[in-house]
């Protein structure tokens, strides 16, 4: 049964006030729930409610409803001939929480109560129309044994407590914000507060509250602190300011996702808030302060304004990741940000558009809503909120949001709404970009360019949209292209050429050294006119990335060069050697394919020694020498031999560690004085974006160093103890050595299991290593890993960990017998039954089946096909699963 975008009709009836009572039973959790329900003027008289919870009874403004006066069927309330004026319902339900190993709805982890709602979840806990544009003030009593729940939240301010006969007590909280259900939400249990204030610019002083286990607690003063930039920071920037007198942040270790807005409450993995230098690398630290950010920002881009249906879900959270990129772009290294947001879009976001579940940023129908929590509607979505940004300018921008929250602020709107804010607000026709919300896989851009009389660059472009599953032919969408130009003559090699727009796309006749060109046809051609004569002029193309598309251009590997060396944006220079890494990469599989001596790839030899002496920041220097992954690589590609594209990448990996064997080892001694002399050997070390780029330039040399010499493992594992106060050292060299045959590595690993065996998220980061090993033990390590006393399948970090890190191990997960691809179905089969999200997301590790090379193809078709035969297979996993086949 499916949803579609086209079906939306507006509610028949309004739910603008519930009244919640939470009983907290030792097994169980009696909910008794009063909805003030409102018909609308195209109310038909009969009430639909979702719910999935036990019914213990119906009453009408207090009248008991007879069975035989309502139906329930597929998870649907039916009651009809209500009253046609606004009357009360009270629904009474039961829960058993301590069972609900969903992690949707109210569930138990660690022996206290978690709710999880968005996007459908508040229908497991009572019965209400549970969808986004039905919304609500809502007032909610919770009743449990004082000892094992002292602490008893919900959204909005705490309205009242006391005590109960049994040593029991209560709590009362009201939320004063109307708000859709997915935003309720509800804590129970024994946990510690650790408290800090905000006060906000007009003087509103708002209790921070951060709520964890008693162990835990050491590990959130970074979180804080986040949170106290990320609302200085959205005061600043957006002019948005906090609206209630509490903010409440709880951590919880059984969680599905990474955090939930949820109104005055936020909910958060553990692994998304807590954070300290034993145990969190520089990456978690800044993964804490984006998603810190990230739920917060949704207070106004999310809960203020919400989505009128599931469709519109990137109206919230592409808007949000958006705002969350530009506070860590704000807070530090913009450049290396904005360069790791597209190369982590390329790796994972690209991919999805070019395979089986490929969907538009606003989908047109779906079967799981769970599904469509993607790369697509977060990173792609943000980068359609980065593209009116580009069009508009930071201060249009800004005009267009205060125009959204001017029209919008209280309400469930859509995509088009916010795309209506930003078109009205500057005079701007944003008509055409409609597109990029309904038309899905990345657009193509061919580009080509010639210097004409010397004094004008003719471009050329023609944009196509490459089929997808849900649409074959796709009509060409409105584009923004930054360009710039650059002389490659000797007299003035590497700079900027100033140049004149054309009359049809500028009004004004000054000279520019960039501007965004805004494509709208199938092709076009745009001559950039100059002062002045050149002999050789270099374009700089989708500079920023001004648009998610991958574009070609036939570039020399010299003029690759002049740009890797010269280019003002940072991201067109990593882009360079990036160009140069996928053609290395490609030359490599053709010779392994046919048999012929590997290319010796001078040019990107040379770019290397360039960026290896470059001035340039040790964290660019480290993004510079990231290689493209593999899953991207494959992007669009058909009849794929992964071992083959494996073997072709690490052959150029090996052939970069070994040609600059000594500039690493130089390097990273270089990089260690640095990060030392900065930190003033800081014990313990504090994170700190500058030391991080030092500390990530020595892992990228650790890397190599170690791929150039197995053999200096045995070293590295002396001097490991000296390491050991720091994990993004400690994370370094255990992936350096992880793929190392020697004994050593598994010693070094077991150390640090056994280190680390009470720490559930550092236990996430061994099992991720035992899964990712190319080392020949790997299977049977991972099979020990399952009975790991650490080890939980329903645990979704510990899961994820586990299996989502073996489907992207290459050698293994395709293992031409197909035993990975048996092994992780088996897995998913089991996790299906008890947690379906998860088990969907696992799935998508086959997305790349109709790509594959037939015999593989075959193997991996074989393992779904038993997986799609089980009747009990969740609706999660089937519409996963059944697309892939489909595709295949
Ligand atoms: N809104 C949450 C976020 O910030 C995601 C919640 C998704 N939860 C889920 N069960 N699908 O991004
Ligand atoms: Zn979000």
């Amino acid at each position: 049964t499916a949803h579609y975008l086209k079906d939306y009709r507006a509610p028949e009836y309004l739910v603008p006030a519930i009244r919640l009572d939470f009983d907290i039973r030792e097994e169980h959790t009696a909910v008794a729930a009063e909805l003030s329900i409102q018909p609308q003027p195209n109310a038909g008289g009969t009430l639909v409610l979702q719910g999935s919870a036990e019914l213990v009874s119906l009453a009408i403004n207090g009248q008991r409803l007879p069975e035989n006066s309502y139906s329930l069927e597929n998870n649907t309330l039916s009651i009809p001939n209500v009253p046609a004026q606004p009357f009360s319902l009270s629904v009474s339900t039961r829960l058993y929480p301590h069972a609900n190993k969903s992690l949707m709805g109210l569930y138990a982890s660690g022996g206290n109560l978690y709710t999880q709602c968005e996007p459908e979840g508040f229908r497991k806990i009572t019965y209400h129309p549970d969808r986004p544009d039905v919304m609500g003030i809502y007032t909610t009593r919770i009743s449990a044994d004082r000892a094992r729940y002292p602490v008893l939240l919900s959204n909005g301010n705490r309205t009242g407590s006391g005590s109960l006969p049994d040593n029991r007590h209560w709590a009362e909280w009201h939320d004063p914000f109307a708000k859709p259900s997915y935003l309720f939400a509800l804590v129970a249990g024994d946990l510690v507060c650790t408290r800090d204030s905000f006060t906000t610019k007009s003087g509103r002083q708002v209790a921070l509250e951060f709520f964890t286990r008693a162990e835990d607690a050491g590990k959130v003063r970074f979180g804080i602190e986040s949170l106290k930039h990320a609302m200085r920071w959205d005061e600043t920037r957006f002019g948005l300011e906090y609206d209630l007198d509490i903010f409440m942040v709880v951590a919880v270790g059984d969680f599905n996702m990474g955090a939930m807005e949820n109104k005055g409450l936020n909910i958060f993995n553990t692994a998304c808030v807590l954070a300290d230098s034993r145990s969190a690398t520089d990456a978690d630290f800044e993964r804490v302060e984006g998603v810190i950010a990230h739920e917060y920002f949704h207070n106004w881009t999310g809960n203020r304004v919400t989505c009128r249906d599931w469709f519109q879900l990137s109206l919230k959270e592409g808007l949000t990741v958006f705002r969350d990129q530009e506070f860590s772009a704000d807070r530090a290294s913009r450049e290396v940000r904005r360069i790791e947001n597209v190369a982590f879009l390329r790796a994972h976001q690209f991919p999805e558009d070019a395979g089986p579940t490929a969907h538009p940023v606003r989908p047109a129908s779906y079967v799981e809503m769970n599904n469509f929590y993607t790369l697509t509607v977060y990173e792609k979505g943000a980068e359609v909120v980065r593209m009116y940004h580009t069009f508009l300018g930071e201060a249009g921008f800004q005009k267009g949001m205060q125009l959204y929250f001017q029209r919008h602020d209280g309400q469930a709107v859509t995509c088009d709404d916010f795309r209506a804010a930003m078109a009205d607000a500057n005079g701007f026709d944003f008509e055409q970009f409609a597109l990029w919300y309904s038309q899905a896989g990345t657009p193509v851009l061919e580009v080509s360019g010639s210097l004409q009389a010397g004094n004008r660059f003719m471009l050329n472009v023609r944009q196509s949209i490459p089929p997808t599953p849900d649409m074959a032919a796709k009509q060409p969408m409105m584009i923004p292209l930054k360009v710039a130009l650059f002389s490659a003559d000797e007299d003035s090699f590497g700079e900027p050429i100033p140049f004149r727009l054309p009359e049809n796309l500028s009004a004004d006749a000054n000279t520019h050294t960039e501007a965004v060109l805004t494509l709208q046809q199938a092709e076009e051609n745009i001559e950039l006119q100059f002062e002045g004569a050149y002999r050789q002029v270099v374009p700089s193309l989708l500079r920023g990335f001004s648009a998610p598309v991958n574009l070609h251009y036939a570039y020399s590997d010299h003029e690759l060069s002049v740009l890797l060396a010269c280019d003002s944006d940072p991201f067109a220079r990593w882009e360079a050697a990036q160009t140069l890494y996928r053609r290395a990469i490609a030359a490599n599989e053709a010779a392994l394919v046919s048999g012929s001596p590997l290319p010796e790839h001078r040019a990107l030899l040379q770019a290397i020694d360039y960026v290896l002496r470059a001035d340039i920041g040790a964290a660019f220097q480290a993004v510079l020498l990231g290689v493209p992954g593999e899953a991207e690589l494959w992007a669009g590609r058909k009849n794929i031999d992964p071992l083959i594209i494996h073997r072709a990448r690490e052959a150029l990996l090996d052939l970069i560690a070994s040609h600059f064997a000594e500039q690493f080892a130089a390097l990273n001694a270089e990089a260690r004085r640095m990060e030392e002399e900065q930190s003033g050997l800081a014990e313990p070390y504090e994170y700190h974006p500058q030391q991080a780029g030092w500390r990530a330039l020595r892992n990228v040399c650790r890397a190599f160093i170690l791929r150039a010499s197995p053999a200096h493992i045995a070293e590295v594992a002396e001097r490991y103890p000296q390491m050991a106060h720091n994990m993004t050292h400690e994370w370094g060299i255990l992936c350096a050595i992880n793929h190392n045959e020697r004994p050593e590595r598994n010693r070094l690993l077991e150390q640090f299991a056994a280190k680390f065996r009470s720490d559930d998220l550092v236990m996430c980061k061994y099992f991720t290593l035992i899964a990712a090993s190319h080392r020949a033990d790997t299977p049977a390590q991972i099979q020990a890993a399952l009975a790991h006393p650490a080890f939980s399948l329903e645990n979704p970090n510990k899961a994820r960990a586990l299996l989502g890190s073996f489907g992207r191990n290459v050698p293994h997960f395709h293992a031409a017998d197909g035993s990975g691809y048996a092994f992780l179905a088996g897995q998913i089969g089991r996790i299906d039954r008890f947690n379906p999200q998860i088990a969907a997301r696992l799935a998508q590790a086959f997305n790349i089946c109709a790509q594959l090379e037939p015999q593989r193809r075959s193997l991996m078709r074989a393992e779904l096909e038993k997986l799609a035969a089980d009747p009990a297979l969740s609706k999660d996993s089937g519409e996963i699963i059944g697309k892939i086949l489909q595709a295949s």
